[in-house]
């Protein structure tokens, strides 16, 4: 009875050309034919007789969850199986993918081995998104027994670029948002951190009332980080991660360049110095795209160069991406050389001035304001350091105050600086000062 039920389906199975075919239409018309070959009458027959040996499931079909790219098995175990026929099925879309010993699915990525006519198991080669899901081990009992393990399917994670931030550009004072979108399965999630290992003040470089400090994270997660008021802090190369836990995460790199107009400072505005000394006067911007510096002396711009290479030596260098320091040395000072310099800063974004005055001690005085005024001179120093009142700065006394990057606020402090050189010496810290060459 079974058997010729199983030849009628094996004519039909080739008959659709052996397509993915709806189990509901083929696998259930197996069931049909063999109800129509068989009157109703006759009885009992669409049951197993007294005594037959019901085939059962040794174990459930187990859930798998492999990586994209690799090989999954999926057995199927059933004891008993007799001349029973058991079938894989893909839940989704309910193709029949094996019969018994035979593969139906024309998805060349599947195959079957038996042994014992007992163990089936299903084979997929390089495992793709798509066959994720559930797989049914379906007996043709009547009624059917089935046992449905799910397949699932990890994906690492990539980021996607069209839509992620570039290369960002801005003008300091705007508001920021940094995207980063990426895709895997599980669903990545995004994190970003400054590729420096600085911490990322969020609130902007504002100081809020309070004394209360910006929050400042090491990293952040999520596909968006806005920054609120970019300053100058916030340049630099950002990395958002995407990771999901499958092998290996990734990142991507986004610059953020903030443009800014100089400012400039001048640590040492007053400089005693004697006659036939050599004199140092130190000046330092902030600017962004980095700015270019001159000096000038009434008017005339000092190039250092030339007929002017012995009196005025000019020494540029940049500091950081947005530091420049320049220092002009003065040497074997004569009356005419006493007076006023000006350092000039300028960028695309405009220009900015101050100025220093060399003024005449004694031989006797000029070496002890020499004292007091060259101090330890490390290159590398940050010259902001000393730019702040330090209850305003950051916790760490590593960033600006606005205040202090403010032109303007840098001007009154050059007219207080001047009244007063003992002020001067005081209040300015002296982290740079004009250098003076002793000799
Ligand atoms: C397989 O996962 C499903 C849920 O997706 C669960 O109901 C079932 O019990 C799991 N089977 C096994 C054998 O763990
Ligand atoms: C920038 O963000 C701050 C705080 O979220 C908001 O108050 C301000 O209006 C924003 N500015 C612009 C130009 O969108
Ligand atoms: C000034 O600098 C020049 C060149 O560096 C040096 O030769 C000279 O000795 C210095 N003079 C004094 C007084 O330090």
């Amino acid at each position: 009875m079974l058997s010729r039920c199983w030849i009628l389906l094996w004519v039909l199975v080739p008959a659709f050309t052996r397509a993915e075919i709806s189990s509901d239409r083929v696998y259930r018309k197996g069931y049909g034919q063999r109800l129509g070959a068989v009157p109703q009458a006759v009885g009992g027959e669409d049951y197993p007789d007294e005594g037959e040996i019901i085939p059962s499931f040794a174990e459930p079909v187990q859930n798998i969850t492999v990586p994209r790219g690799r090989d999954a098995k999926i057995a199927c175990i059933i004891d008993n199986l007799g001349d029973y026929r058991p079938a894989w099925i893909k839940e989704k879309d309910k193709a029949i993918l094996t019969m018994h010993q035979q593969i139906i699915s024309r998805n060349y990525r599947i195959s079957l081995s038996t042994s014992d006519n007992r163990v089936f198991t299903l084979h997929i080669r390089n495992v793709q998104e798509s066959d994720r899901g559930g797989y049914m081990c379906q007996i043709n009992t009547s009624p059917v027994k089935s046992s449905t393990g799910y397949l699932d399917v990890l994906v690492p994670p990539d980021i996607l670029a069209e839509q992620s931030s570039s290369d960002v550009v801005v003008r300091e004072g705007a508001n920021v948002s940094l995207v980063c979108k990426a895709r895997g399965y599980p669903t990545p999630s995004i994190s970003w951190r400054r590729e420096d290992g600085e911490p990322i003040p969020l609130g902007g470089y504002k100081q809020p009332t309070n004394n209360k400090l910006h929050t400042l994270v090491h990293s952040y997660t999520g596909e968006t980080l806005n920054i609120a008021r970019v300053s100058r802090i916030h340049m630099g190369a950002y990395l958002c991660i995407a990771n999901n836990n499958v092998p290996s995460p990734v990142s991507r790199r986004i610059m953020l360049h903030v443009h800014f107009s100089p400012v400039i400072w001048i640590p040492q505005q007053l400089v005693g110095v004697a006659p036939r000394h050599n004199v140092s006067l130190d000046c330092h911007s902030e600017a962004y795209p980095l700015s270019t510096i001159h000096w000038s002396k009434e008017g005339t711009r000092l190039s250092g160069e030339g007929s002017q290479a012995f009196k005025y030596h000019i020494e540029s260098k940049r500091t950081s991406s947005y530091k420049i320091r320049s220092i002009l040395t003065i040497r074997d000072m004569q009356s005419t050389d006493y007076g006023f310099y000006k350092c000039v800063s300028e960028n695309i974004l405009g220009f900015t001035e101050s100025s220093a005055q060399i003024y005449e001690v004694s031989p006797a005085r000029s070496s002890s304001t020499q004292e007091s005024m060259v101090e330890d001179d490390e290159d590398d120093h940050d010259p902001t350091y000393g730019m702040g009142t330090p209850e305003k700065s950051y916790s760490d006394g590593k960033y600006f105050t606005e205040e202090v990057l403010r032109p303007k606020e840098l001007t009154n402090k050059a007219s207080g600086a001047l009244s007063s050189i003992s002020n001067a010496v005081i209040t300015l810290p002296c982290v740079l000062v004009a250098l003076l060459n002793i000799s």
